[in-house]
């Protein structure tokens, strides 16, 4: 027997949004792709957005391209570099050569003589690259690329900052993590993780909201998570107390401060917040002082790159010490690790259910859902279209962008009162 779900009729989510049809995400942005280390002279493959991608790296210069020759379809990652000094790369199938350097024009056929006629006539496509903190940022979207500065995070870039970053595949739409991000999950999902054993956890915000602003600390656009009223313990009748209180678990007083006195360097960093494309920032993760980013990078429908960012900002050499061996033996493993690798099943699970059952949104009927809600009508204002390289301006409907409503809670009809 199927049931209706409550859901499935809200306005919010009818229709063939942009959201809805970037199950291979929004294209007009930058990703990042790899970590600096991983291109190297010898080319990686990587499939993202649904496309296969070689990455290779010529002296300082990263090179990406599709990874199918025009000729036959051969993979360019398993191609040679048959003129060194030079930025071309020949495909192992029947040596036709490209200049990525200029294009991926084919600048010779090695098995055809040089008054070959493809020569000049046919083009590998190249995507546009840029490495900046030890990350490779790819553009794969239509037309000239947007300003780096518009996609990665104005603190990222900064030259104080020091970056770390990892990167795995990930079983799931990305689009199921991002709505999970936030709303609810958090004193129910990683009450148990190693992370957490020995901390206090409360049992619920009673109000929660989202509100879109102009992000004061990275630039653009931005939907921040409003938690508010928020309860230790709770009362539920004919139940009890919930949750139990076990004298391990002791309240830590919160500080901006983090190991080896790394400190945010800028005020008025909001905890939780979600951006286009689809990634999160959150404050004081996973050290107090730093702060986390983590892209929900589509590779195909069923899976994503999960790319975990953290900043820090060590003041002297001791501080620098102090900062990456508590990272490596903590933060690293057991928050980037296991901690985050919960939030990962639960993407497993959203995944599987909504193809066997067909998808459901968020329920409007839970009031936490507000954030997803208002993640899903936050993209279909403001992804970025096809043409926005053209004008370097914000796509129409963004311009025109009304406050997104608050979605009702409770039974569904009452207004949610406003933190
Ligand atoms: S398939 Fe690449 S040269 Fe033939
Ligand atoms: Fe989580």
């Amino acid at each position: 027997m199927t049931t209706q779900h409550p859901a499935t009729a809200h306005p919010l989510t009818e229709g063939d949004t942009p959201y809805h049809k970037a199950a291979l995400g929004f294209r007009n942005y930058w990703y990042p792709a790899l970590k600096s280390k991983e291109v190297t002279h010898r080319p990686v493959r990587k499939v993202l957005l649904g496309e296969p991608i070689a990455f290779t790296r010529r002296g300082a210069k990263v090179y990406a391209m599709i990874d199918e020759c025009p000729h036959r379809g051969a993979r360019m990652s398993l191609g040679k570099d048959e003129f060194p000094g030079k930025d071309t790369v020949a495909c192992r199938f029947h040596g036709w050569t490209f200049d990525m350097a200029n294009g991926g024009v084919c600048v010779a056929a090695l098995t055809d003589g040089p008054d070959s006629p493809v020569v000049g006539k046919i083009r590998l496509r190249m995507y546009p690259v840029e490495e900046r903190k030890g990350i490779v940022w790819i553009w794969m979207g239509k037309g000239a690329p947007a300003p780096l500065e518009d996609d990665v995070p104005h603190l990222l870039l900064r030259e104080d900052t020091m970056v770390k970053s990892r990167h795995n595949l990930v079983y799931g739409n990305w689009r199921y993590h991002a709505e999970g991000s936030a709303g609810g999950h958090f004193l129910m999902l990683h009450r148990d993780a190693a992370a957490l054993r020995l901390q206090k956890m409360g049992a619920y915000n009673a109000t929660h909201d989202a509100m879109e602003e102009d992000d004061p600390v990275d630039g653009g656009r931005a939907l921040v998570e409003v938690t508010g009223d928020f309860r230790w313990t709770a009362h539920y009748p004919g139940l009890g107390e919930w949750p139990p209180q076990r004298p391990w678990r002791f309240s830590r007083p919160p500080s901006r401060r983090g190991q080896g006195g790394t400190s945010i360097p800028v005020n008025g960093v909001k905890y939780i917040t979600m951006k286009l494309p689809g990634y999160l920032r959150v404050r004081h993760f996973p050290q107090n002082g730093a702060l986390y980013y983590e892209w929900y990078v589509p590779v195909d429908e069923d899976h994503y790159d999960y790319f975990q960012v953290s900043l820090h900002w060590p003041k002297n050499p001791m501080s620098w010490l102090w900062t990456n061996l508590w990272y490596y033996t903590w933060a690293a493993p057991i928050r980037k690790g296991l901690f985050n690798d919960q939030d990962k099943l639960m993407v497993r699970d959203n995944t599987d259910w909504h193809k066997r059952v067909g998808r459901h949104e968020p329920t409007p009927l839970y009031r936490p859902d507000i954030f997803p809600r208002k993640w899903i009508e936050f993209c279909n204002i403001y992804a970025r279209g096809e043409g926005y390289a053209d004008t370097g301006k914000a796509p129409p409907q963004a311009q025109q962008a009304k406050p997104i409503p608050t979605v009702a809670g409770g039974s569904g009809d009452e207004p949610r009162p406003k933190p």
